[in-house]
């Protein structure tokens, strides 16, 4: 898939989002593979934003790790008060059934040592939790066996001054969905 533009971007996520289906046993996992600056980062902010999150999202390339929580969608009658999430299971946003949704950015981790230490394994182990990872490559041997994939590349076109640089075409390749 080709994106000409951040917003072209948000359809593609929108696609994904549809496309995805939850893992059955732990954390849905997403690697993000892709250089810097292809948009890895925009693509994880266009995810929260349409799973509903309002805060800012913002690069973890410095705490590594950050949480959001994922509302249920307006008006749905989960959110109704007195319902039991027993009876009638939440059906979150997008039809996902995420509560929270995680954004490692593994930029600055040499290996999977203080990915560990930052509680790897509850965040994985947590069927509610979805979870996007920057620079997977670096944390091989933590990811799940199951897990999905996204490419980002650049995409020079010519006649595109301004190929190669942050703005410009980017293509996706999404694998394992
Ligand atoms: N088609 C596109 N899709 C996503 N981002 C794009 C696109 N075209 C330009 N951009 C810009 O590229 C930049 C990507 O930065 P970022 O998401 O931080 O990259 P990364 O996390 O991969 O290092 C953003 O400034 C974004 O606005
Ligand atoms: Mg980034």
């Amino acid at each position: 898939m080709i994106s000409r533009s951040s917003k072209e971007t948000e359809k593609i996520a929108k696609e994904f989002l549809t496309k995805l289906k939850p893992n059955r046993i732990g954390a849905t996992v997403v690697g993000l593979f892709g250089e810097l600056g292809t948009g890895k980062t925009t693509f994880t902010q266009v995810v929260a934003k349409l799973l509903g999150v309002k805060r800012k999202v913002n690069s973890p390339t410095y705490v590594i790790i950050k949480k959001y929580f994922l509302p249920l969608p307006r008006g749905s009658a989960q959110r109704a008060r007195g319902s039991s999430p027993h009876l009638n299971p939440p059906l979150r946003r997008g039809g996902q059934k995420f509560k929270f949704l995680f954004h490692i950015d593994a930029y600055r981790l040499k290996n999977e040592k203080e990915l560990l230490s930052l509680g790897w394994d509850e965040i994985i182990g947590n069927k509610e939790h979805l979870v996007f990872i920057e620079w997977p490559e670096n944390i091989k041997k933590a990811m799940p066996k199951k897990h999905h994939q996204i490419h980002i590349s650049h995409l020079p076109r010519r006649g595109d001054v301004k190929a190669g640089t942050k703005e410009g075409h980017r293509k996706f390749k999404i694998k394992n969905i």
